[in-house]
């Protein structure tokens, strides 16, 4: 039997509107220049009863061109928005998955800090409380306060203790910069009080965290995007990383922020030296295996994560961030094609090589089930 592969891409979908047009395009040609069918599907367009899905595809005019397709053989899950029916989806039990759910940021977090071989990574965190958020003032010159469901860089004020009073700066769910200059830790308290009350997401918790001095770049926030992915073998690898410095004067590197991308050493090396620079991108890639390790042991088996690192003045690694849906544009970002490429071919690889162990151990199973029968070929 030499059928081709058969991969899907779950992704959220309005019409023929996809949310990451262009990586969805790419991974669809990553998978077939790798000899599997791959196509893009949206929770709308599963069919159980009849066992068949509606599939999108690049079309050559540019757009999508769908038709029907058989039911896939492994689905990556790609949707990034908590759509309730693609929630109930992703439960059914209709499909199998490359990756398993995720979890919120203050869960990832919580669990991280319980776990001995990671903690040491973690900048000190806790759920949001007006007297957390005095101790924290008390022992920390930095303090970043964020939703505990949120993304994109929302929502995340930051404190710091400044020439004896404190300077706010922030990001509002709708992306407008807030700032204020206080004069003492009980205005702080008001005013984070009410910042966390108008923010709130959906009912949200929000989180206090020790904030880390990243100003690499003066005046700056950079930190470093690391994306590590499980390749051919399925084993996790380190793909690539890049830095993304911020906007002048804004409290997070985040792109939709202004942020832009550098190649790590580039960054780091002018600031610590080649050497210590070297050091550090060890570390880094050392956390990333440990994070995807202790993560993989509570959610089941992973694909990739993006990992948002954050390397403080003096040149020591913390963990800010874990992301299971990373984005890979900071690698088009940089010029680093390759890397690009690379980051797009993986999940089909893994799916591939996912496929090709079930099968083999579907056969074995045959074979020991009836000893005295011929394996088929051909
Ligand atoms: N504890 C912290 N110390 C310093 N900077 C932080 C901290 N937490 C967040 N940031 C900055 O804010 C950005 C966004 O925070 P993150 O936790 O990744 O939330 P999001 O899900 O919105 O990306 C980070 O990439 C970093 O630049
Ligand atoms: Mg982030």
């Amino acid at each position: 039997m030499s059928l081709k592969k058969t991969i899907g891409i779950l992704a959220w979908r309005e019409g023929k509107r996809f949310g990451e047009p262009h990586y969805l395009r790419q991974l669809v040609r990553a998978g077939r220049s790798l000899g599997a069918e791959v196509y893009v599907f949206s929770h709308q367009d599963v069919y159980a009863r009849e066992k068949k899905i509606r599939g999108f595809v690049p079309g050559s005019a540019g757009g999508w061109e769908s038709r029907w397709y058989a039911w896939p053989q492994i689905v990556i899950d790609r949707y990034r928005r908590r759509v309730p029916a693609y929630m109930k989806l992703r439960h059914s039990g209709l499909f199998e998955f490359a990756n398993s759910p995720f979890s919120k940021k203050w869960r990832v977090t919580q669990l991280l800090t319980d776990d001995s071989r990671v903690r040491h990574w973690i900048p000190e965190t806790f759920v949001y409380s007006p007297a957390k958020m005095r101790k924290m003032l008390e022992q920390h010159l930095i303090v970043y306060v964020k939703p505990g469901n949120g993304t994109g860089g929302r929502s995340i004020l930051k404190v710091s203790a400044k020439g004896g009073g404190y300077e706010l700066s922030g990001r509002d769910k709708s992306y407008a910069r807030k700032t204020a200059r206080l004069r003492r830790a009980d205005d702080v308290g008001r005013w984070v009080k009410r910042w966390v009350e108008e923010q709130r997401i959906s009912g949200g918790n929000f989180l206090v965290q020790q904030g880390l001095d990243l100003e690499l770049v003066r005046g700056r926030v950079a930190d470093v995007r690391l994306l590590i992915q499980k390749d051919g073998n399925g084993e996790w690898r380190v793909t690539g990383c890049g830095v993304r410095v911020g906007k002048s004067g804004s409290s997070t590197s985040n792109l939709h922020g202004g942020g832009k991308a550098f190649p790590f050493h580039l960054l780091v090396a002018r600031r610590f030296g080649e050497d210590r620079a070297q050091q550090i991108l060890r570390e880094c890639h050392t956390m990333a295996h440990a994070i995807a390790r202790v993560l993989e042991e509570h959610f089941g088996r992973m694909m990739e994560f993006g990992l948002d690192i954050g390397v403080d003045v003096n040149g020591r690694v913390w963990l800010i961030e874990v992301n299971p849906k990373p984005g890979r544009e900071i690698f088009r970002q940089m010029g680093a094609m390759d890397l690009y490429a690379e980051a797009v071919s993986r999940p089909v690889q893994f799916a591939l090589y996912l496929l090709a162990e079930k099968e083999a151990k579907d056969s074995s199973k045959t074979v020991t089930q009836a000893p005295g029968r011929k394996r088929q070929t051909g």
